[in-house]
């Protein structure tokens, strides 16, 4: 279903800050499309009105299979009239929601992707769309809605971040909405744990700078550098973070929230392991 985002700047390597919010930037500067969906076709370089077509098709297939999985599976003849796509890129989504006759909100963390939303939807003249910058108390976004959805995004955000996230996602939605969120949960790599990444080995102690620069430090003649982000391996592409969640955690808020049954479908890319969770919250 949803489409593959692996590339060969992607990392596993958790953080507990913000610092996606900054390669995502520079994904949305440099090369938003490919950032979106890293297939070398969609490279910004390479964008003509055809690759841009089967970008946009992409788009459409998942709706199709996102709504005729809530209805099938949720809630029968489900059409939306407000909808949610967190962590909506280029938008490539966004035309495809706003053709079922709703009102469509994009919300994300990079203005340049919201840019290239905001002219997709011109291009596409789709019907009402808000874009919306992110935040993680999601404060710019306004009112409920009847279906908040949200595709390979969350596996690029920390995971104690995106679960606060994840609360706050459905807690936007509207009596008797439904939702549609992947996440990734596990790696095929780490099989022999049952997708979870061994336990980290303890830090090794700080290296001491050398003696000349301690000297030169105390004499006040050399100011230590912070330690700055680490590079990228090979291409020159920012940091694509992919960063599993603990299905028990986002369960909880999920039936918190009041679900009293879930839909899940599998997804597998490349070895990241993924599951879209549909489900709807009690009614008025
Ligand atoms: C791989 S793209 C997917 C775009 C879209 N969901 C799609 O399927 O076409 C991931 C998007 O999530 C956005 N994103 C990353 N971190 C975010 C955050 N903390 N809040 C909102 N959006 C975020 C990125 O800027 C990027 O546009």
């Amino acid at each position: 279903m949803a489409p593959t985002t692996k590339s060969r700047s992607m990392s596993e390597r958790p953080t507990d800050t913000h610092d996606t919010d900054a390669a995502w930037k520079a994904w949305g500067e440099r090369d938003p499309y490919f950032g979106v969906i890293t297939d070398e076709r969609f490279r910004r370089d390479r964008l003509t009105p055809q690759v841009l077509e089967t970008f946009f098709r992409s788009g459409e297939a998942h709706v199709r299979h996102v709504m005729s999985t809530l209805r099938q599976h949720v809630q029968p003849g489900f059409k939306p009239r407000r909808v949610l796509d967190f962590g909506c890129g280029v938008g490539r989504l966004l035309p495809a929601f706003s053709a079922l006759g709703a009102e469509v909100v994009g919300v994300d963390i990079a203005e340049a992707m919201l840019d290239e939303a905001r002219r997709n939807c011109e291009r596409l003249r789709t019907g009402p769309v808000q874009l919306v910058l992110s935040d993680d108390e999601l404060s710019r976004v306004e009112g409920h809605f009847d279906l908040v959805h949200t595709a390979i995004v969350l596996q690029h955000i920390e995971p104690r971040r995106g679960l606060r996230l994840i609360e706050r996602l459905v807690g936007l939605l509207a009596p008797g909405g439904t939702a549609a969120l992947h996440l990734t949960y596990a790696k095929t790599v780490h099989a022999a744990n049952y997708g979870a990444p061994p336990a980290p080995a303890p830090a090794p102690p700080p290296a001491e700078p050398p003696l000349w620069q301690r000297l030169l430090v105390q004499a006040k003649a050399v100011p230590v550098p912070p330690p700055g982000p680490s590079p990228v391996p090979g291409s020159g592409d920012p940091e694509m973070q992919m960063n599993p969640y603990p299905l028990n955690d986002v369960l909880f808020v999920v039936q918190q929230r009041g679900a009293r049954r879930l839909h899940l479908e599998f997804s597998d890319h490349g070895g990241e392991l993924g599951a879209t969770l549909f489900f709807a919250v009690p009614g008025p």
